[in-house]
């Protein structure tokens, strides 16, 4: 049998990881600043994380969600305490589409309304309901298409509440920060009122915080920059540190239903060992902090080089202009810049000439996502490598 082949793959097989590193099976190191996607939140097989999977998998794996589990509690308090949302209520699944599934389904049982606000080039996942809340017509197919959601441009007021005031919207998505967008940072003033349009129409907000969150930003969840407070958040992503899981976080004024919600996998022994583990490494390094430090110290560097010379020694408006790095964008640990001409040829360049890992987000945008331990010195090993190629040496 052969694999279905859907992924545009680079010809590269990592086999090993250690903190921001991963290694190929010939021992050839490469700095990952993509963290398998957003994923890796505490590095590649961190001891702690190690040892925590091994010890539970070597007691009980799994057993079902008709019994009690205290990890899932355990998790919940460590979570509540490291977010700031210890009052909500936490529903384990097992990804990201899954956790905003979950999300829209809530709030559409809550309100007894069938419609859903989402904003243009957002990315919630692949699921039936969570493409359909994805403006990216190569991705849903004629099954998930559905006038049930509504697109809103990102930082438009009025429209969202031309939109809203209708009052048939059950809720309205939005990520912290886009990310498959290319890194787009709604604006302050946008969030606050969406959070404010929301309630006054009787909508409930989720906030998808699957690739935005987990520290990534430098606060526990995007949104928290902009002083809101979401009914439900979904995370997924850094959560596990590459076990699978997602995460619905529910405001206290939802109530639970038996079997309004439930998964056969969601909240297993091993997935909340990992993710308890996530929780405890994050704490004990101070790893969203440095996200924040080290995120700005790489947003700095990546917006001087955008000012500077194209050929070594010149002035900054002198010959050959500046180099061909445009528009640096995000928070901490999120970063989006775009480039003249091809992106993907950029980041292939990265990657086999300078053993560096990047991600991509349309033709031209390179996206950072690493590990939140990523240190000042790895930037620099970034930086003077992007250097190099833009200088196309
Ligand atoms: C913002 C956002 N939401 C949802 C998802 C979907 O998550 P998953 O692939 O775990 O289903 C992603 C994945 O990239 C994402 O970035």
């Amino acid at each position: 049998m052969e694999l279905f082949d859907v992924y545009s793959l680079y010809d590269i097989e990592p086999v090993r990881g250690e903190g921001s590193y991963v290694f190929t099976a010939d021992g050839t190191r490469y700095l990952d600043l993509y963290g398998g996607h957003a994923v890796i939140s505490i590095g590649h097989a961190h001891p702690q994380y190690v040892s925590a999977i091994a010890e539970q998998v070597s007691k009980l794996g799994f057993y079902s969600n008709s019994v009690r589990n205290s990890l899932q509690q355990t998790l919940a308090e460590k979570l509540g305490k490291a977010s700031g949302y210890e009052d909500y209520r936490l529903f384990l699944c097992n990804s990201g589409a899954e956790a905003n599934e979950n999300a829209m389904k809530l709030a559409s049982f809550v309100t007894g309304r069938s419609r859903i606000l989402a904003f243009s080039k957002a990315f919630h996942g692949r699921t039936s309901g969570a493409v359909a809340a994805t403006d990216n017509p190569a991705i849903v197919s004629p099954f998930n298409a559905t006038d049930k959601v509504v697109f809103c441009p990102l930082d438009d007021i009025s429209e969202a509440e031309r939109l809203l005031s209708t009052g048939e919207f059950a809720a309205a998505i939005i990520e912290g920060i886009q990310g498959v967008a290319g890194i787009r940072v709604p604006s302050d003033e946008f969030m606050k009122a969406l959070r404010e349009l929301t309630k006054k129409y009787g909508t409930l907000l989720i906030a998808d915080e699957i690739q935005s969150g987990y520290g990534r930003t430098g606060k526990f969840f995007a949104h928290q920059y902009n002083g809101i407070r979401p009914d439900l958040i979904t995370c997924a992503k850094g959560i596990a540190n590459g076990f699978p899981m997602g995460a619905v976080l529910i405001s206290p004024a939802i109530e639970a239903r038996k079997g309004m919600l439930g998964t056969t996998f969601g909240g297993n022994h091993l997935a909340c060992a990992a993710a308890i583990a996530v929780l405890d490494v994050m704490e004990s390094e101070n790893l969203m902090e440095n996200a924040r430090r080290t995120g700005e110290y790489l947003l700095e560097r990546l917006s001087a080089l955008s000012r500077c010379p194209a050929v070594p020694g010149a002035g900054q408006n002198g010959q050959g202009g500046t180099l061909p790095l445009l528009d640096v964008r995000g928070r901490g640990l999120m970063i989006g810049f775009d480039v003249e001409g091809s992106g993907s040829e950029l980041r292939k360049r990265l990657l086999f000439e300078k053993k560096i890992f990047t991600g991509g987000a349309g033709a031209s945008t390179v996206r950072l996502l690493p590990a939140l331990g990523i240190t000042t010195g790895q930037a620099d090993v970034f930086i003077n490598a992007l250097t190099e190629l833009l200088r196309n040496k």
